[in-house]
């Protein structure tokens, strides 16, 4: 038997692992989920030849969605703090494009993670803890695009990044990198009022805050799950 409705397949990637699945039209998981280290240098030539290989272990698919850990604009790489110089300028989208023949559409990788998360209502921020900080800002549904707060100065000339990214965490241990997660939650909670916050990404299982009904945790496996909704304007 055939399924019908457009296949997506979703692609994550990261500084450290890059994930693949295939979703049917809603979001809905169709396969297993797939990863292997990001490779090392994580240039754009690097990375192709990866997901050439993930591709051929994964079956037949009618669109792509991708989920970058860079700002992105039209398609075309724009910041790509924790990956590689290369990629800088480089026409991501209609490379993968015109090599598998599939329309493929992107979107940065915490904003994709949303998508699966949010509820469409109201202010909603989501933040994603892994090698990077990612940040999506909603309202009503619709994604703001070009947030990066990871890149924001916060305090002594460091960044939120510098100190709640990988590194942040290696450095400070996580009683430290606690506070300053609860202290940053504070500051996003001053500057944008959200109604509800998300909070993602590997390092997610670290935190001890204290439950609070308006954050909610989120499975690292939204960052795949979001990649329909590149494909249904942003709805679920
Ligand atoms: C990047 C963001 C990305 C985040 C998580 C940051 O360094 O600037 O665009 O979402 O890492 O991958």
């Amino acid at each position: 038997m055939t399924t019908a409705k457009p296949i997506t397949l979703a692609i994550d990637i990261g500084g450290t692992g890059i994930k693949l699945m295939l979703l049917d039209d809603v979001g809905k998981p169709i396969s297993e989920r797939h990863r292997v280290p990001t490779p090392h240098p994580p240039t754009p030539d690097n990375v192709i030849e990866t997901l050439d290989d993930l591709k051929k272990t994964i079956g037949k698919f009618d669109r792509v969605s991708i989920g970058f850990p860079g700002v992105i604009k039209d398609g075309v790489v724009f910041t790509a703090a924790n990956l590689n110089p290369a990629w800088i300028g480089f026409p991501f989208a209609s490379t993968i494009r015109k090599r598998w023949k599939k329309p493929v559409r992107m979107a940065n990788d915490a904003a994709v993670q949303g998508f699966a998360a949010i509820r469409g209502k109201g202010v909603e921020l989501v933040l994603t803890l892994g090698t990077g900080l990612g940040s999506a800002l909603y309202t009503d549904g619709r994604l703001c695009p070009g947030l990066e707060l990871g890149h924001h100065p916060w305090r002594k000339d460091l960044t939120y990044e510098d100190y709640l990214g990988k590194a942040g965490y290696e450095k400070h241990g996580k009683k430290k990198w606690n506070k300053y997660l609860a202290r940053a939650i504070e500051q996003t909670t001053r500057t944008f009022n959200w109604d509800h916050l998300y909070i993602g990404g590997g390092n997610a299982k670290h935190i001890t805050l204290d439950p609070d009904p308006k954050i909610t945790l989120v499975s690292n496996e939204d960052g795949l799950l979001g990649g329909a909704a590149l494909w249904n304007n942003g709805e679920k």
